[in-house]
Order: structure tokens, then C-alpha cells, then sequence
């Protein structure tokens, strides 16, 4: 389908059949043309302070208005001066008053088939008498609190308990091992953790408790741990810091009025990986974090009262933050959380859900419809999936082929597919179509979202021609971006401030086509993208060499069919050892224990030694064409012993 044609200039100007949203998505959308969109857009970068303002009094309810937008110190953004909100009072107080108060907020199907419907108006007691429980433990505004729960209705309350009271959560990714939950705690300075005993995964109960024990154990900054009851399984409590949820419960009182905090006030810590080793705590904050979630949740997805919206991301993730809870939420929107697997006990888990549940808007990942594609068709034909409109993408670019899959056999060509390209730091979508009007171009990202400016350009920031590769780079502080890395603000400026001037850096490089569209080519940084979940090579890298055979490791991604990139490691073992199957699992072992099974290495290579530049830094493009099997072409000159490209090439043939 993508032709290529070549401009007057001569250079290759990449252009792709666009392919028309279905007309009735549009009749009913709240942006009714392109045309519009156009204009909206152009009004919204040319005065984006007035556009703003505009948008937050619209969507959201303030306890104190605000004075003043915007006030932008590069790299530092304070939105909404002097504004005065609650966001659990916006996601629950303000539709108390409406019809949606015996509206489902959320429906939650557990892994096990167990299903809970909880309105508006339950999940406001919930959320208030767990403030209260909170607040009983010595939990503060400003304290953080680690969130480590499977992906069921109480995280979400959890969160929003936090949110009342002005305490700032921190969710750790329950698939996270305890290291990673002992340096999040760490780095955060969290007093108080949220678990449970466990949750249900492929049909067995996993548990999490002895992993927050192993995570926090000898660190005294801990007080209080609240366990959820959710396996059953026997779980043991370590007096005097650990306490049941349901205990604390049963005697907490359902009233808590929400506290009255700033628009900057912090909301969450939410860790991502970078290019060193330690991962980064993105702060987001208030006011802004919740215009954006709120105002790009219901115009991308084109938000209806009758909507039944299932964002698959876990919790865990900036996706499962924006989506399934804040951003739903804030909409009055009924919200869908599902805990388990995609194909337990059979690989038509989804299309049971959606059929059963009768789910309107779908938004997953690239990697998860790769496997349904090779789960095959009659799974999805098996079920009635009439009731989808529409359909999202996230976490990666999606291929064409998957593209097209999604679209005519999950979609049946009825429902249009939002690619939304966004991130951990830019808190809500960036690039998107909207629903309706923006023609869809399989395999691109489309074009910006109101208020935001971005470009492609080379590394001295000079935007590139149209159909040329660059950096993406956004060119204005938009209400949802993260405020700094939490505790390392000179971090913060050096990773997106300070590669070009004057724009934030995405690390993500890009071209626009002919047509104005976005197409993300992908990160160029040290960073990978395994099955849509950010993994940094020198984390992987740090965790292999903490174990006590390894002197050196070098981590690169490869291209995988299902996960889009695959981790391949190349390993100098110490002085007199030698590599087998058996110290690859146990190494592969070792890095579950590090990081977590997400960044467990596909493929370990053993090597005398890794090839390297003559001052010494390693050659990763030399290694990822090695592991790719591909030919190692480009420049080799500044590699400083040939023998050991050699080398490692007849290992890998
Ligand atoms: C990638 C997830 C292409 C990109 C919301 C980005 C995408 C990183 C897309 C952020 C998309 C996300 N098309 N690439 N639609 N969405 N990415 O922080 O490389 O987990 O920088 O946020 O995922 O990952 P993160």
C-alpha cells in the first residue's frame, strides 16, 4: 500500500493510501470535520494560553479558579497559577449530583471469572472510607505511597484514596521483582505500601506480599503496609506494620471531604526506564495531568454516556493511569478492568469479554494483537464483537499488517482505530486521529492532538525536509507533561531539555509524510520497546553484572515477531569460566530477580570479549546487526580489535 514518489527536490517523499473513517462515527463526534479540527488546532498553538484556559474550565471543576495559565522557565511549567482542585472529586464527587450516580463507574472481571459492577456512587464510599484509612495510618499529603496490586478495582480506588488526601502514589507494575520495588521505594522516599496477597494469573494465584517483605525488609523508612485480600492464600503479617485492608475497612467512616489542593500539587511518581541504569520517577501533577488525561480520553475516544470503555493496560502503566482510571473517571465514563492474561483459559479471552460485557471501545497494544493474529481468526469469529466502535492502539508503532488485521477482522471495517503515540513523561496522547474525521493511515500515528507542536528535526534541531527521518521533538509545554524526575531535576533537564534547544526531546525519532502525518519510527536512545514496555539496556545491563560470574554484558534489541523487539545480551563471563544452557537460565533467572520477568533476555550470547571503540565504549550497532544474523555493515573503523568481531560472529554462526 505505502508508494513512494519523489518530490521536485528529488528525495523520497514517502506517501500511503489514506483510508476513510466510517461516516457514522463522524455524524455523532464532538469534533464534526477535519476542517474543524484544522482550525482548533491552528487557534490552539497560536494563543495556547487563551486555548487552555478555555479547555480547563470546560472539563474540569475547580474548587478556586485560577489566575494565570501558564508560567513556563524552561525547562519548568507551573499550569493553572493559583487554581485550587480535588481530582478524586472530579472523578467522583461531580457526577453524584447527575444521572451517572448509579451509573457503573467500574466492571471488573478477575482472572478466575469473577465479576464486580461498582457505581458512581459505591466507588465514592470506597475511595472515602479508604482515605480515611489512610489518613488513620499517618498517611499525609505530600507522603508517597507505593501501589503494588494486581489489576483489580482497589488499585484504582487505592489511587483515587491518595488523590483525596493529596498523597502521592507511586504504582509499581505487580510483574516488577522485589529490587525494583526496594529501589522504587527508595528513590521516592514512600513511608507506606498498598499490596495484596497475591492476584490470579494463567489460573493460579501468584502472590505479592513476600515480594513487598523481600522489597522493604531492614528499611525502617517503612510504616505501615495495607494488605488486600484477594487469593486467600496464606500470607504472613508482620505486626505492627502490616494491617488488612478489610479490617481497616470495616470501621472507616464514608465521609472525607476531598482536600483542597493546588493545580502544581503532586499527583503521582510513575517510574520509566532511561538510558542509565536507574530508573526515572516522572512527577505529574494536578490540574494539568487531569486536563490532559480528561479532554484527550473523550475526544479520541469519542466518549458517550453508554460507552463501555476497556483500556487493557495494567494499572501499573501511564496508559492504565490516563485511561482506565483518571482520564475514564473524570468522564463519568463506565470503566472496564479485567486482572489476568489475554488467553487464559483459551486464547479468545478478549472477544469473550467484549462479547459478554458488551465493550464499545477497545484500546490495546501492537504486541497483544501480533499474538492474536497468531492465535488465528477462528478465535475472534468464534464471538459477536458487534458492539465495538471503536478501537486504540498504544505502547509502539503497529504494523501495517497488524493494522489492517485489527481493523477488518476484531473491527469488521465498522470501527475506526485511534494510534495514539505518547509517553510515561507527555501524561495523555500526543499524536492521534480523531474520531471520525482524521483520514487513518495504517501504520502512522497520524497527526497532533489540540495544543500540541510537534516537529522532526536533525540534531542541531533544524526541522528536516518532509519524508526525511529525524528526531521528534515537541515544541511547546503542553498541561500534562511530567514536571521533572523526581529528586533529580538536573536529570530531568539533561534527558529532555537539553538535546534541542528550546524543545522537549522524546527520544522517539519520526517522519512526517506528505500528508502532514507522524510516523514513529521508534526510540533512539539506549532504550527498548519489548512487547510495548520501556526496558533500558544498561538496567539489563547493571542487573547482569551484579551477578558474580559476569566481568562485562552488553544489551541490544532485535527485531521479534510478536514483541516487536526482542532483548539479545552478549556476556564476558569472569577470568577461567565458561558459559552453558545452564548458567544462561540462571542468569536469565538473575534478571527477573533485578528488574522482573518483563526484562528477562531471549537470547544470551557468551563472548571473550565485546567489541569496542577505541576509548572504550561498546559497539551496540555492531552487536544488534550480529544478533539480528544480519551482515555487520557501516563503520567499523573505530573498532579497536577486529578479532573480536570475528570471534563473535562464528559463535553466532
Ligand atoms: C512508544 C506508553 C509508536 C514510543 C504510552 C514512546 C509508540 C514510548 C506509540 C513510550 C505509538 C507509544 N506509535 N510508538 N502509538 N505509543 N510508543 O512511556 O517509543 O511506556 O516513546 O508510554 O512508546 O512508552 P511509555
Amino acid at each position: 500500500m505505502a508508494k513512494k514518489k519523489s518530490s521536485a527536490k528529488g528525495h523520497i517523499v514517502p506517501t500511503t493510501t489514506l483510508i476513510k473513517q466510517p461516516a457514522h462515527i463522524a455524524a455523532h463526534a464532538r469534533i464534526k470535520s477535519l476542517a474543524e479540527y484544522k482550525k482548533l488546532h491552528e487557534e490552539s498553538l497560536r494563543s495556547p494560553a487563551t486555548f487552555w484556559a478555555r479547555m480547563a474550565k470546560e472539563n474540569i471543576s475547580w474548587i478556586k479558579p485560577f489566575k494565570k495559565t501558564l508560567v513556563w522557565r524552561e525547562p519548568h511549567a507551573q499550569w493553572f497559577v493559583g487554581g485550587r482542585l480535588n481530582v478524586s472529586a472530579n472523578c467522583l464527587d461531580r457526577h453524584l449530583s447527575t444521572e451517572r450516580r448509579h451509573k457503573a463507574a467500574i466492571i471488573a472481571e478477575g482472572e478466575p471469572g469473577d465479576i464486580r459492577v461498582i457505581t458512581y456512587q459505591q466507588l465514592h464510599t470506597e475511595v472515602c472510607r479508604f482515605a480515611n484509612v489512610l489518613k488513620k495510618n499517618g498517611v499525609k499529603s505530600r507522603d508517597r505511597v507505593i501501589i503494588y496490586l494486581p489489576n483489580v478495582p482497589e488499585a484504582a480506588i487505592a489511587m483515587l484514596a491518595c488523590a483525596r488526601i493529596g498523597a502521592v502514589h507511586s504504582v509499581v507494575f505487580g510483574g516488577f521483582s522485589a529490587a525494583a520495588v526496594r529501589d522504587r521505594v527508595q528513590d521516592c522516599g514512600a513511608n507506606f505500601v498498598i499490596t495484596a496477597d497475591g492476584g490470579f494469573r494463567r489460573g493460579q494465584p501468584f502472590a505479592l506480599k513476600p515480594v513487598v517483605d523481600e522489597g522493604i525488609s531492614g528499611l525502617e523508612q517503612i510504616r505501615r503496609v495495607i494488605v488486600l485480600r484477594r487469593t486467600g492464600q496464606t500470607t504472613h503479617m508482620q505486626p505492627e506494620r502490616d494491617v488488612w485492608w478489610h479490617e481497616e475497612m470495616a470501621g472507616a467512616s464514608a465521609e472525607c471531604p476531598p482536600a483542597s489542593l493546588d493545580a502544581e500539587h503532586p499527583l503521582f511518581i510513575l517510574y520509566t526506564s532511561g538510558s542509565t541504569g536507574k530508573p526515572k520517577g516522572l512527577l505529574h501533577t494536578t490540574g494539568g495531568y487531569l486536563l490532559g488525561a480528561t479532554l484527550t480520553c473523550k475526544l479520541v475516544f469519542d466518549l458517550k454516556e453508554t460507552d463501555l470503555f476497556w483500556c487493557t493496560a495494567d494499572v501499573g502503566w501511564i496508559t492504565g493511569h490516563s485511561y482506565t482510571v483518571y482520564g475514564a473517571l473524570s468522564n463519568g465514563a463506565t470503566t472496564f478492568m479485567y486482572e489476568g492474561v489475554p488467553n487464559h483459559p483459551q486464547p479468545d479471552r478478549f472477544w469473550d469479554i467484549i462479547e459478554r460485557h458488551r465493550v464499545t471501545i477497545f484500546y490495546t497494544a501492537p504486541t497483544a494483537i501480533r499474538s492474536f493474529i497468531r492465535a488465528g481468526d477462528q478465535w475472534v469469529k468464534k464471538h459477536d464483537l458487534s458492539s465495538l466502535r471503536i478501537l486504540g492502539s498504544v505502547g509502539e508503532p503497529i504494523n501495517p499488517e497488524a493494522w489492517r488485521w485489527y481493523y477488518e477482522v476484531v473491527g469488521g471495517k465498522r470501527c475506526p482505530i485511534m494510534d495514539t503515540w505518547w509517553q510515561t513523561e507527555t501524561g495523555a496522547h500526543m499524536i492521534t486521529p480523531l474520531p471520525g474525521i482524521t483520514p487513518m493511515a495504517p501504520g502512522s500515528a497520524t497527526l497532533p492532538f489540540l495544543g500540541v507542536d510537534p516537529a522532526v528535526v536533525d540534531a542541531k534541531g533544524q526541522p528536516v525536509k518532509r519524508g526525511e527521518q529525524g528526531l521528534l521533538v515537541i515544541r511547546k509545554p503542553w498541561p500534562s507533561m511530567a514536571r521533572t524526575i523526581y529528586g533529580d531535576a538536573a536529570r530531568y533537564k539533561k534527558t529532555y531539555w537539553s538535546e534541542i534547544k528550546g524543545c522537549y526531546f522524546t527520544g522517539d525519532g519520526a517522519r512526517q509524510d506528505a500528508h502532514g502525518n507522524f510516523w514513529i519510527i521508534g526510540r533512539v536512545d539506549d532504550v527498548l520497546n519489548i512487547s510495548g514496555h520501556r526496558i533500558g539496556t544498561a538496567e539489563v545491563e547493571s542487573a547482569l553484572v551484579s551477578h558474580a560470574k559476569v566481568a562485562e554484558a552488553a544489551a541490544v534489541g532485535i527485531p521479534h515477531e510478536i514483541k516487536g523487539q526482542a532483548l539479545a545480551v552478549f556476556v564476558t563471563l569472569k577470568q577461567g569460566l565458561t558459559g552453558d544452557d545452564a548458567l544462561r537460565e540462571e542468569l536469565r533467572q538473575h534478571v527477573a530477580r533485578e528488574i522482573g520477568a518483563i526484562a528477562k533476555p531471549d537470547k544470551i550470547t557468551f563472548t571473550e570479549a565485546l567489541p569496542k571503540t577505541r576509548s572504550g565504549k561498546i559497539m551496540r550497532r555492531l552487536l544488534k546487526e550480529i544478533a539480528s544474523g544480519n551482515e555487520v555493515k557501516g563503520d567499523v573503523t573505530t573498532l579497536d580489535d577486529f578479532n573480536v568481531l570475528s570471534k563473535l560472529k562464528a559463535i553466532e554462526d
